[in-house]
């Protein structure tokens, strides 16, 4: 101990033991049940040290077949750090655009990533970044759980958040680490190839133990929606499932995409009764939303010539919602934006190309802390 002192929850209302699930302490930092609550406390990523992932099976299944060969050649090594600076500046403006909106950013630690690691099982010539704790973390209520990732350069990613996640857990909050994965080869599917068929996806991963990452996961207050996907399996779905109990129902969706990883660029619900959806691979409104307006993404408005290295252009729908109306979208996305005023929103524009390059936008960079709400169904 540091000197700080863990918050007595005696009390009989707070999560330590023998505390009950949603009742957090008065004070604890960490409250969030869905998307749209208005935003008090959010982490913030840092590009700060990215480094370019090693070459591994499990990128070939999602990242853009293009920007393999950076992979093959450069992983391990630093991003350029021209791109990383243009990055920086851009999630800089974007926190500095939070704060001025009444909302506490918070940010991990600068971390050097393109450093070799190794574990008794395999060794990675570097890690990744820090720059998405929507990945990585998990809001559920006033508790936040740590994913068990199941890329190898992400294996000690939460190193950049263990002062705040400490933080946190003095203050009140539940903290939780899914049973931390070993990453074995046999977990991996080495003679993976993509699916023809894009409605049954292959998996590059197998069902050998627990592993998700939390952005396969979208919470609606009791209802968390989840895919499956080439970093989440069945059995990290029932660890999560059966961890959150009783109180909390996990729905699996499926949709149609060969390379799915975070449901974050696919399924949107914005606020109670909206869902943005992401038209090229959601085929059918799952049944449980068909009381809902829904909203087909337009087509991103970011140039095929600009670099996207991790992820698809739809990221320009991954879009983080400050209450039930405000929505930061990223300023060049004209026809999103257009779309989001019709529908009743106010749009807070951003610019965040540069970051967009690095696999993610809003939704992506941020893990919402605190959301002003309480839990409740919307279905
Ligand atoms: N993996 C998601 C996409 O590429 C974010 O669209």
């Amino acid at each position: 101990m540091t000197g700080d002192k863990i918050q007595d929850s005696s009390g009989g209302t707070g999560p330590g033991v023998g505390g009950q699930r949603g009742l957090a302490p008065a004070g604890c930092p960490v409250q969030s049940y869905n998307e749209w609550d208005p935003l008090e406390e959010v982490i913030v990523g840092r590009l700060d040290g990215a480094a370019v992932p090693p070459w591994h099976v499990s990128l070939k299944a999602t990242m853009p077949e293009d920007q393999w060969p950076l992979f093959e050649r450069q992983g391990g090594n630093p991003f350029p750090r021209e791109m990383l600076e243009r990055g920086a500046r851009e999630l800089d403006e974007f926190a500095n655009l939070l704060e001025a909106e009444g909302v506490k950013v918070r940010r991990p630690e600068r971390v050097e990533h393109a450093r070799p690691y190794k574990t008794l099982h395999w060794q990675s010539e570097s890690g990744l970044y820090a720059a998405m704790p929507r990945d990585l973390l998990l809001v559920v209520g006033e508790e936040i759980i740590e994913a068990p990732m199941s890329w190898r350069c992400r294996y000690y990613e939460e190193a950049a958040y263990r002062g705040l996640l400490k933080e946190y857990f003095r203050q009140g909050a539940r903290w939780t680490a899914a049973p931390k994965p070993q990453l074995p080869d046999e977990l991996y599917d080495h003679d993976y190839v993509e699916s023809e068929d894009e409605d049954n996806p292959r998996y590059v991963v197998t069902d050998l133990e627990p592993i998700f990452d939390a952005a396969d996961f979208i919470r609606c207050g009791r209802d968390l929606f989840v895919q499956k996907s080439h970093v989440t399996n069945d059995f990290g779905i029932e660890w999560l499932r059966r961890h959150l109990g009783a109180a909390y129902r996990i729905h699996l969706l499926k949709f149609r995409d060969a390379a799915p990883m975070h449901i974050d660029a696919t399924f949107m619900p914005l606020a109670p009764g909206k869902l943005l959806v992401n038209p090229e691979r959601v085929r059918q409104i799952p049944s449980m939303f068909e009381r809902w307006d829904v909203l087909e993404a337009p087509t991103p408005a970011i140039p095929e010539s600009h670099p996207m290295f991790m992820s698809s252009r739809w990221v320009s729908m991954n879009v983080l919602m400050l209450d039930e109306r405000r929505v930061v979208v990223e300023r060049q996305e004209a026809p999103l934006i257009r779309a989001l005023q019709n529908w009743g929103f106010t749009c807070v524009p951003c610019d965040f190309r540069n970051v967009m390059s690095f696999g993610g936008a809003f939704h992506c960079v941020t893990c919402d802390v605190r959301r002003r709400g309480t839990l409740q169904s919307y279905f």
